[in-house]
């Protein structure tokens, strides 16, 4: 698959930083991924495979099936191929931004995204473009986080946001919707949503350098990229600092739905009225 023309608008990831501290969203999207119903021969597409942790348990339930590993970072899809090197030529990497238009795939027989959502810009269009690359009554099991989500981060960041500029009057890069939100985009997509809901996760770090680590990748990209390499470890410090504990208290929203029935796609020669 060509690579496609695409201007980096996802965030500048520490893929190996990434691939180092992320055994909290494994194990979170380990669980997702245990909802998605699959006999071992579909092609499914991860929706921003990250550095390849959760993909990798998705290809072990896939034996005679593909993987398409879509992510939005060079430096992430390069630390999947070097992670997913053992499963051959059943991936396909392909860089692409969710909040565009995608290339040319699939139909997929499903698709799965974990802790990828709320870093994507303008959800009716995400879902209706996933919809239009998902054959009729392919599933879509994601999670990402919900309203409410690292609530105790944003306090911190409010609290600190008028010692930097760059911060002063930004929203933040994060889409933390409410179920019915999710439930009335999903459905205008052209979904059947079977169950969205939220739930609590906390991840606790053991030391303040754990802290600060796991602050800066994944949590504070964003606000890093826009603030600068020259104030990144005062804007992470000043966070920490204001955290009242160790813990991100996360809330995530899930999600499993399916295509309906009987909608066009636009994926590779199929074509259903
Ligand atoms: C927190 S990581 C999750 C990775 C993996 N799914 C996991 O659960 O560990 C989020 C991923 O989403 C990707 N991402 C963020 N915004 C994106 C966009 N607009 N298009 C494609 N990928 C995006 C990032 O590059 C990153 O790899």
């Amino acid at each position: 698959m060509p690579p496609m023309a695409t201007k980096d608008t996802t965030h500048a990831w520490d893929a190996q930083t990434y691939d180092q501290i992320s055994a909290p969203m494994t194990r979170m999207g380990t669980t997702v991924l245990d909802r998605l119903q699959l006999t071992g021969n579909e092609t499914v597409l991860d929706a921003g495979c990250g550095s390849g942790r959760v993909t990798a348990k998705l290809l072990e339930r896939l034996p005679d099936g593909r993987v398409i590993a879509l992510d939005g970072s060079e430096a992430m899809l390069t630390e999947a191929r070097a992670n997913l090197a053992g499963f051959g030529a059943r991936v396909t990497y392909l860089r692409a931004d969710l909040s565009q238009e995608l290339p040319a795939f699939g139909p997929v027989d499903a698709i799965l995204s974990t802790a990828t959502f709320h870093w994507v810009t303008g959800h009716a269009d995400l879902f209706k473009r996933l919809a239009s690359h998902l054959r009729p009554s392919g599933q879509l099991i994601a999670q990402w986080g919900g309203f409410g989500n690292v609530a105790n981060v944003i306090d911190a960041l409010d609290s600190v946001r008028s010692e930097f500029r760059e911060l002063a009057d930004w929203d933040g890069p994060w889409w933390f919707p409410t179920t019915d939100d999710v439930t009335a985009l999903l459905e205008t997509a052209g979904f059947q949503v079977h169950r969205a809901w939220l739930t609590r996760e906390y991840v606790t770090l053991e030391t303040r350098e754990e802290l600060e680590r796991y602050l800066g990748t994944p949590v504070l990209v964003a606000h890093l990229d826009r603030v600068g390499p020259a104030h990144h470890a005062t804007l992470v410090t000043k966070v920490a600092d204001r955290l009242p504990g160790m813990t991100i208290n996360y809330v995530r929203m899930n999600v499993v739905a399916a295509r309906l029935p009987h909608t066009t796609s636009v994926g590779r020669g199929y074509h259903q009225p």
